[in-house]
Order: C-alpha cells, then sequence, then structure tokens
C-alpha cells in the first residue's frame, strides 16, 4: 500500500458536486476548501477535506507532499485535442498573417494536407517522440488527461500508426479518419468515404483502437450527408461519437450530433440557435475551443454565456493542433474563456475539469476530488484559483500527478 498525504493547501479546490455534468449556476459552485489536504492511497483519492479531519486519517508511513501555501485541483481534462503530428505549419502561419484565410491554404493543398504529408512520411517512433515533447507542454499547464484524434494519416495503415501511438501515449483515443479528403482521393469523397467506413473503421473497432468516432462536417470537406454515413458506420461498430461541428458554416452539424446522440459537438462558432435547442433535447455537451478562434486570429467565439444561459454542459478544450491551434495550455483557453466569451473564471474551471470528464465517459473517474476517484491533480503556483485565467501567458503548474504518481515538477 503506498500512502500520500498533501498537505497546506491554502486552496483545495475540489469540485466535489452532484455526479454528473454541471449546468446553469451549478457551473460557479467550485467547493473550495480553505487550508485543504489530500490523502491518497494506491492512487486514488481517500480523503479530501480539511487539514484538521486528516490527521488520524493518514498512516505513520504516508509519504508527504507540502503545497507550500498554493492551490491544489484536479487535473485539467483536454477533451479535444490533435496531439499526434509530424512537422509544423509555421510557414503558414507567416502566410496568414499576410491576408491568406485558413480555408484557402486548404482549398490549395495545405492545411491539414500538408500535416498528412508529413504524418504518413514519419515513423511510429518519431511520432511518439514528438508526442512526448508536447505532453510535456500540457503537463506544465496541469492537464492530466488528454484525449486525442488521428485524422492526419487518412489510409488504413497511416490512421492505424497515429492510433497506436495516441495508445501508447494513453490519450483517450478518437478516430478522425474523415478530417479531411486526401490527395489522391480529391473529387472522389463518396469513395473515400468507403474506405473510412468499410476498411478504417471495421480494423479499428476489431483492434480496440479508439472508444470514439469523430468527423470534420464542414460543406468544403465533410458535408452532412457524408458525415452522417460515417458516424452511423462508427455508431454500429460500438465506437461513441463526437462532431467537428459549425466551426465556419452552420451546416446541420449541431442537428445531426443531436439526431446520432454524439456525446459531443466541437466548436459551435457559428452555430445557430436551433442547433443549440437540438444539443440541448438530446444532452450533448458542446465542446468550446476559444483557441482556435484567437490563434485563426478570427473574432466569432462561441456563444458560450447563451449555451450556459440555456442549461448546456458546457466543456473547454485547447483542440491542440498544428494548424488552427497551436498550444497545449489549458490555462491559457482559461484566459480566452474569461475575456473573450465572457463566462466567469469559475464557470470556465468547472468546464475544462469536471464536465470535460464527463464529456469523455470518466466522470466517475476524474475531473474532481472526490473519495474514490484516480489522484489526478496539480499544484499551481497561484494563491487564488481565479488567478489561473487572471494572469496569462504563463504556465501555472509546480506540480502535477497522475494515479497519486507525480509526473510533472517544475
Ligand atoms: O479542430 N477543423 C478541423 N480540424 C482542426 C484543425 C486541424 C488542422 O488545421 O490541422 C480543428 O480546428
Ligand atoms: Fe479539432
Amino acid at each position: 500500500m503506498s500512502e500520500l498525504l498533501v498537505l497546506n493547501c491554502a486552496q483545495l479546490v475540489t469540485l466535489a458536486g452532484p455526479a454528473r455534468a454541471r449546468v446553469g449556476s451549478e457551473l460557479l459552485d467550485l467547493s473550495v476548501l480553505a487550508n485543504g489536504a489530500l490523502v491518497v492511497r494506491d492512487g486514488r483519492i481517500q480523503y479530501a477535506g480539511r487539514r484538521e479531519d486528516m490527521e488520524r486519517l493518514a498512516g505513520p508511513d504516508a509519504e508527504v507532499v507540502d503545497a507550500g501555501g498554493r492551490i491544489v485541483l484536479p487535473g485539467f481534462v483536454d477533451a479535444h485535442t490533435h496531439a499526434v503530428f509530424a512537422g509544423t505549419r509555421a510557414a503558414e502561419f507567416d502566410e496568414r498573417a499576410r491576408g491568406a484565410t485558413y480555408q484557402e491554404i486548404a482549398a490549395r493543398g495545405g492545411g491539414i494536407r500538408a500535416t498528412v504529408r508529413l504524418t504518413r512520411a514519419a515513423s511510429e517512433e518519431d511520432l511518439l517522440a514528438a508526442a512526448r515533447r508536447y505532453r510535456a507542454w500540457f503537463r506544465r499547464g496541469g492537464t492530466t488527461t488528454i484525449e486525442a484524434k488521428s485524422g492526419y494519416g487518412l489510409s488504413l495503415e497511416t490512421e492505424l500508426k497515429m492510433l497506436r501511438v495516441i495508445r501508447r501515449m494513453g490519450y483517450v483515443p478518437t478516430f478522425l479518419g474523415a478530417h479531411e479528403v486526401p490527395d489522391e482521393y480529391r473529387g472522389h469523397i463518396d469513395d473515400y468515404v468507403k474506405l473510412v467506413t468499410e476498411e478504417m473503421l471495421p480494423r479499428v473497432a476489431e483492434e480496440k483502437l479508439a472508444e470514439y468516432c469523430d468527423v470534420f462536417l464542414e460543406p468544403s470537406v465533410f458535408p452532412v450527408a457524408q458525415a452522417r454515413e460515417v458516424l452511423c458506420a462508427a455508431h454500429r461498430l460500438g465506437l461513441g461519437l463526437r462532431v467537428h461541428a459549425d466551426q465556419f458554416t452552420a451546416d446541420g452539424g449541431s442537428q445531426l450530433a443531436a439526431e446520432l446522440r454524439a456525446a459531443t459537438a466541437d466548436h459551435l462558432e457559428a452555430a445557430s440557435r436551433a442547433g443549440l435547442e437540438a444539443l440541448l433535447k438530446a444532452a450533448v455537451q458542446p465542446v468550446l475551443l476559444p483557441a482556435s478562434v484567437y490563434a485563426l486570429g478570427l473574432s466569432r467565439y462561441p456563444a458560450a454565456r447563451e449555451m450556459i444561459g440555456m442549461g448546456l454542459a458546457v466543456v473547454l478544450a485547447t483542440d491542440f493542433n498544428p494548424g488552427s491551434s497551436p498550444t497545449a495550455s489549458m490555462p491559457m483557453v482559461l484566459s480566452l474563456a474569461v475575456t473573450q466569451m465572457k463566462m466567469t473564471p469559475a464557470e470556465a474551471l468547472t468546464a475544462a475539469t469536471i464536465n470535460a470528464a464527463y464529456s469523455l465517459g470518466r466522470g466517475d473517474e476524474i475531473g474532481s476530488l472526490e473519495p474514490g476517484k484516480r489522484a489526478d491533480f496539480a499544484i499551481h503556483d497561484c494563491d487564488d484559483w481565479r488567478e489561473l485565467s487572471y494572469f496569462f501567458g504563463r504556465e501555472t503548474a509546480e506540480a502535477v500527478y497522475e494515479g497519486g504518481a507525480c509526473v510533472y515538477r517544475r
């Protein structure tokens, strides 16, 4: 038996509350304890509460971690990333600064397809090395759970290669074979959809390489009809669904996510009121990705206030990828959520932890510091939890623990 005591937390932000994703005013309730302490036994939280009550619960051989009067909170759960890829797109970033748009660059063969060429050429070990480098960035911001999508392979062999790397990293795996139509299938989208549904998906399911299937639903990429085919095939194979919906165009993305009872509809910058109402009725969680709006230099952020007002269980994520969102920083996303979408600091924290955990089907395991859950937590260099979204442009984690084991220390 191994035991860990975390003492001297100026604020222990537990997120304890109802065992479901939080909605409406529930997003404001972080369950913060002053002078809190944690007892961790065999990687699980045994106790999260006040220091005074804890002394009698800890054994004499417990390892003591002094939080140094800082704040302790659950590890961030990043429920939408493309964290496995080769190369960068810094040259396209330069072009966008000169006026080219993301969609123009994609139309002439750059964008996602540029990363596909590099990722196809990379070995599994090279991809793994790049992914490990980026994981260190996630951890510096206090992230402990990462969902990651394939989608830079776009052939059977290279999608499987990506998914194997995602598995080796311990990420929550999502198959995104319908991320773009690859070079060799331009003008033959239906043939490509056939490849995805008849060859890729069955193999992915057979080898249990993904829990979820995602599609980039956009009229210029995968329109509703093709997206429906892919998602229905995935559903028949037992995969959960997530959808890149209404990012640039409201093209029925939210409605399709609702119709198919997807776990999440992600992006939603262009979503309509009717689309949001469909999500609410079907209990689909919106995943908001403000860093992609920011990094594309755009100004239309998703309507977070309207969504919270309607009772949607909002989630925040980085969308980390080499094109639209080159950041692995959850603290940066929190800052954007507050300044650009007018979420409050508390709402943003709830969306980045417990709500994100429920969106990944892991709400009973992670996302809050409650007895029985995995001991995934971070000690942040802050005096008050509001500083996480207030100071920006710095990574705040002092130390990060996954399953009670230290995985990062500044
Ligand atoms: O979520 N929109 C589509 N997919 C990603 C971007 C991927 C890329 O540009 O490489 C996104 O923004
Ligand atoms: Fe994305």
